[in-house]
């Protein structure tokens, strides 16, 4: 009979290992410590887990201020900023996110709900005056939408703090920030938005940054300046036309 245990081979066999609950719980563990192991130890020794990815740099202050107001009003509550990998999401938004599109973004805004669409390539999809108009009364643009009015930004001036320090504490966590971006951090806040003023330092810091009036008044550095500078400069750091090419040619 198989179950005959005179039958078994006897020694180190199954029916030792499960008849001893203190073996089995001893050998359960070593399968599981060479399992976490072979997965946790290499991060050890590893910089990055993301991969490089070229055009990806630190956000404007600017931009950072605009981001800041994006989650203090909870926009990623209906908005995701992640394009995922399937069909239907690359055909309506765009290139599917890279994890070093998000690397400088402390915390990020991936999020979970898509209220709205996902905004991780809003940028240069619409022009500012659209976004102003939308943010302002989004129905007299989308008039099925039921996205809040935040009206109050065009005119409420943007007090976004010292930039110096915030740039500062993000260093710390990574954001590869050069001493000089720090030190000037709350000029080239003012001339990102100001249309009078030389951008040549901000953009050759920031490559790729777009310098304007973007609320439509250049008298004052508002809000919306700000929430605009961050939507329209969102997904436009990579250049996946340059780079796609070189994956079909033979
Ligand atoms: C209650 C949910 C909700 C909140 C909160 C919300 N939105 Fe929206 N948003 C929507 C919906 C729904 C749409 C689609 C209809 C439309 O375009 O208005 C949308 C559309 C958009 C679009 C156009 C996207 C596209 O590709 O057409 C932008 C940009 C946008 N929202 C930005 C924001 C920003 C910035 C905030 C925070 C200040 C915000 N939203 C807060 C629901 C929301």
């Amino acid at each position: 009979m198989a179950n005959d245990p005179k039958t078994e081979a006897g020694g180190f066999s199954h029916r030792t290992i499960e008849r001893n609950i203190t073996l089995l719980g001893v050998l359960a563990l070593v399968a599981v410590a060479i399992g976490g192991i072979v997965e946790i130890a290499p991060l050890f020794w590893i910089d990055s887990t993301i991969e490089k990815v070229e055009g990806v740099r630190p956000y404007t202050p600017l931009e950072l201020a605009g981001r800041n107001i994006y989650m203090r009003e909870g926009c990623y509550n209906c908005h995701s900023q992640m394009v995922r990998p399937f069909r239907d999401e690359v055909e309506r938004y765009g290139h599917y996110s890279l994890a070093a599109e998000s690397m400088y973004d402390h915390p990020f805004q991936w999020g979970s709900k898509r209220t709205g669409p996902d905004l991780a390539r809003v940028g240069g999809r619409y022009s500012d005056g659209w976004h102003v108009q939308h943010l302002t009364d989004p129905r007299s643009v989308v008039p099925e939408s039921i996205m809040p009015s935040y009206a109050f930004m065009a005119t409420r001036p943007l007090s976004a703090g010292d930039m110096r320090d915030h740039l500062k504490a993000l260093t710390h966590v990574g954001v590869p920030y050069t001493a000089e971006a720090v030190a000037r951090a709350n000029d080239d806040l003012k001339a990102q938005a100001d249309p009078d003023a030389d951008t040549t330092a901000l953009k050759a810091r920031y490559p790729k940054s777009q310098a304007r009036d973007f609320d439509g008044d250049p008298r004052q550095l508002t809000e919306m300046d700000a929430l605009v500078a961050y939507l329209q400069m969102l997904g436009t750091l990579v250049d996946f036309e340059a780079a796609a090419p070189q994956e079909t040619a033979k």
